[in-house]
């Protein structure tokens, strides 16, 4: 689900509720006026269980439209054998339209384009998700092993014109998603997940130095759920939960 600074203030009047339960801030030192053509995310799974419940995501603006879009990856059990790598690619605006086949009108029950694709992966293979403008306003996420170089679309969705290229800085979110449909929860049920969160960069012209700022816990349950974070030089490893 995607957060907001009233949804993050809401969190914290309402602590039964789950939505993100780590953010991260990400922005470049610089870029273009007018906003970026392409951003690249990377996330590494190697030490998440082979089980659905985890979003690892990043979020991003654009010019001239209000609402965001977002992108990540999340776990899946094994099927046949084979690990399965789910990725997302999402807008919120309204007024978003696609043909595309892995997506369907609507995002988080509300106004926007859905598309998620799965693939047959290897968890201890970075993944990264290129989000790109391919003409016009339509954007396309792709799902890219970094060692296979396998490249899968997750989707194309085109926003109502007038809107621009992407906004400079946004955030990043690890949620357990099966919290936002129950009535309650207590902290200590959560499970054990753990991802690498790379910085973010891009090919425009002029974009320099993407970067995660900063990693930090939030929502309900802040202390109790065995938050680590470590910070290395290409990102922040994260593990959470039981
Ligand atoms: C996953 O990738 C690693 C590193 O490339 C490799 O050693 C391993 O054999 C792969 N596993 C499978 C099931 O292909
Ligand atoms: C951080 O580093 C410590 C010490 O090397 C290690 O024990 C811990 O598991 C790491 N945590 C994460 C989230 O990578």
């Amino acid at each position: 689900m995607k957060i907001t600074a009233a949804a993050a203030f809401l969190v914290s009047c309402m602590p039964s509720l789950g939505f993100a339960l780590i953010r991260s801030d990400w922005n470049f030192a610089r870029v273009p006026p007018d906003g970026l053509w392409d951003i690249t995310f990377p996330f590494n799974m190697a030490k998440a269980p082979h089980r659905s419940g985890f979003y690892f995501a990043q979020q991003f603006n654009f010019h001239g439209v209000k609402e965001m879009g977002y992108t990540g990856l999340q776990p899946r059990e094994d099927k046949k054998g084979k690990s399965i790598v789910h990725a997302a690619f999402s807008s919120f605006q309204g007024g978003t339209t696609t043909d595309h086949p892995n997506c369907h009108l609507g995002a988080d029950f509300g106004p926007g384009v859905s598309c998620a694709v799965a693939i047959a992966g290897n968890y201890s293979h970075t993944y990264k998700i290129t989000v790109r403008n391919i003409g016009g306003t339509t954007w396309r996420g792709t799902l890219i092993d970094t060692v296979t170089k396998e490249r899968d679309i997750i989707g194309e969705w085109t926003l109502p014109s007038g809107s621009g290229k992407i906004v400079n800085g946004q955030m990043g979110f690890v949620e357990y998603y099966p919290w936002n449909t129950q009535r309650s929860h207590t902290c200590d049920s959560l499970p054990y997940t753990s991802a690498f969160f790379q910085h973010p960069y891009s090919r425009t012209k002029g974009a320099v130095d993407g970067r995660i700022n900063r990693v930090y816990e939030n929502g309900g349950c802040i202390g109790q759920v065995g938050y680590k974070v470590n910070r290395t030089s290409t990102g922040y490893n994260i593990e959470v939960g039981h």
